[in-house]
């Protein structure tokens, strides 16, 4: 049965498509993101779309799409897009444990996830995005040699994730202090929002890349 929200941000997303999509809106576009762009990138958690909306401007041979399960956050994204008339770049509110309904096996060039919840009460550690199983299905989503960064402020849920990591992913770069010895706050998107605020509370950020093998 089809959940209905009293979100009124759940109402606005259906105001602003295509720019703001729900999961159901995006199945019968699956493997057919990337369209006549050279590659297709995905942001997992992507907030008011920040991050994503700076690369889609810098990049009009790729397509973006920015995931969240948000409300406000995907509008708020979507609206920004909207006002630049960027036309590579989209918002989908989902739960990022669901990308397979929306993505074709190996459809995705590059994924990115930024700061996921760290979820830092044991009993609520059930609900972290990063685990073996998430990697395995970002794996089979993503094209062979294709990537996936993560960062994080968090050093125990890092930790977690280094160990969860299955053979179908390569480490090719991994850091406990992204930015050791800053001296000028970067801006975005060379930094994400929750990165600048770490980074001014002087929290080292733990970082990764990964290639899919
Ligand atoms: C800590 S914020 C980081 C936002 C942004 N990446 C940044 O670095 O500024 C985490 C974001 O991920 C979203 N999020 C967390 N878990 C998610 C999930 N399973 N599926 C979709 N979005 C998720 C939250 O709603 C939130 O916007």
């Amino acid at each position: 049965m089809l959940h209905v929200s009293n979100n009124i941000y759940a109402a606005k997303i259906q105001t602003i498509k295509p720019y703001a999509l729900e999961e159901l809106d995006c199945y019968e576009r699956m493997g057919n993101w990337q369209g006549d762009h050279k590659a297709l990138h995905v942001e997992i958690g992507c907030n008011a779309g920040h991050v994503t909306i700076a690369w889609a401007e810098k990049n009009p041979h790729i397509f973006f799409i920015g995931i969240d399960y948000k409300y406000k956050a995907i509008y708020r994204a979507a609206e920004k897009a909207k006002k630049k008339n960027l036309s590579n770049v989209i918002f989908i509110h989902m739960h990022a444990n669901t990308l397979e309904k929306i993505f074709k096996p190996s459809e995705v060039d590059a994924f990115f996830v930024f700061f996921p919840d760290p979820w830092e009460k044991k009993s609520q550690r059930k609900n972290r995005f990063l685990t073996t199983t998430s990697f395995q299905m970002l794996a089979s989503l993503t094209k062979k040699n294709g990537t996936l960064s993560i960062k994080t402020d968090h050093d125990e849920y890092f930790a977690r994730i280094c160990e969860a990591i299955p053979d179908t992913w390569r480490v090719t770069h991994q850091t406990k202090d992204l930015h050791a010895g800053w001296l000028k706050l970067p801006s975005i998107p060379d930094v994400t929002l929750f990165e600048q605020l770490f980074m001014t509370r002087a929290i080292p950020i733990k970082a990764m890349d990964l290639v899919c093998v």
